[in-house]
């Protein structure tokens, strides 16, 4: 596996596989890796002629109080599992490679990204779409790889790609989690040790109001989520998905998105489900 940390040298490496009309497959992360980016980088390869995996924590999708500096990074293991999984290029560019630019075009994406996490997160979602569409643009890859833990993010994705008729596959993977339920998080390192205890109790409670879903009250969500896990309830919605809408007597597939917050770090967890 070769770490390519420039956009010429990425480019030249891809250069034989446009040429044959090879595929390409794409896997944006920040790095830090876990089993969830190793699933979906094994979807990848399993499903592309060549795998790109990026590997970079972008500072647009950040707020100014939130936690880029402490973002946790380990370049050098992240190497080593990429190649594990059959990644064949880390991309790990610099900030000033990515961003060389300042006050150019950027993107504003629509309420879809100013609900769940775009509301405690503001301008999020267009920090994500706009490096996302960077790598795209860069790497040109027919396939790319997004989990449904991010189900916004992922949601938002769609619509981009939609909007601006951008040639790439879309490839959603299904949420990885612990043993005890907790989804897999680059963030999980900042639990307490009682946190990461309690955490899983948050997939849990999703599970009992998906099954006691035609009763579903927020309020009460709230009461539950928050007596199961001792942590403070961001917010907790059932959406349609993947429009993000209020639900309708239409609608055949529904989002359960929660957000957690403990001392040092914010959770996420959601359920996709068919209704009706
Ligand atoms: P990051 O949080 O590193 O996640 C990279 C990809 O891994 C995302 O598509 C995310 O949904 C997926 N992922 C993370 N945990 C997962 C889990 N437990 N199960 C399944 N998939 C999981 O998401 C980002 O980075 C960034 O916003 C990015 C898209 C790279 C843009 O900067």
């Amino acid at each position: 596996m070769k770490v390519i940390t420039t956009i010429q040298e990425l480019q030249k490496e891809l250069a034989p596989y446009y040429l044959a009309n090879h595929t390409i497959g794409l896997v944006p992360t920040m790095g830090y890796l876990h089993e969830g980016h190793q699933i979906l980088a094994k979807a990848a390869v399993a499903e592309n002629d060549v795998v790109v995996m990026s590997d970079f924590v972008n500072p647009t999708q950040f707020g100014p109080n939130e936690d880029y500096e402490a973002y946790p990074r380990d370049l050098e293991r992240d190497a080593r599992i990429a190649d594990e999984v059959g990644v064949a290029i880390l991309f790990a560019p610099s900030v000033e490679e990515m961003y060389p630019h300042q006050g150019g075009v950027t993107f504003e994406a629509g309420p879809a990204s100013k609900i769940l996490c775009g509301a405690s997160r503001p301008g999020h979602f267009n920090g994500v779409l706009q490096i996302v569409t960077k790598l795209f643009q860069i790497v040109r890859p027919t396939n790319a790889y997004f989990g449904k833990k991010d189900a916004q993010q992922l949601a938002l994705i769609e619509m981009l790609v939609r909007d601006y008729n951008m040639p790439v596959t879309i490839r959603p993977i299904a949420i990885v989690r612990e043993e005890d339920g907790l989804a897999k998080s680059s963030r999980n390192v900042f639990l307490s040790e009682t946190e990461r205890q309690l955490a899983p109790n948050l997939y849990e409670t999703l599970q009992v109001l998906q099954q006691n879903i035609a009763s579903f009250n927020q309020k009460k969500a709230i009461e539950q989520i928050e007596a199961a896990t001792k942590g403070r309830v961001d917010y907790i919605e059932l959406l349609s998905y993947p429009d993000l809408q209020p639900v309708t007597s239409e609608d055949t597939q529904v989002i359960l998105a929660a957000a957690l917050y403990y001392e040092n770090v914010r959770l996420i967890d959601n359920i996709i489900f068919k209704v009706g």
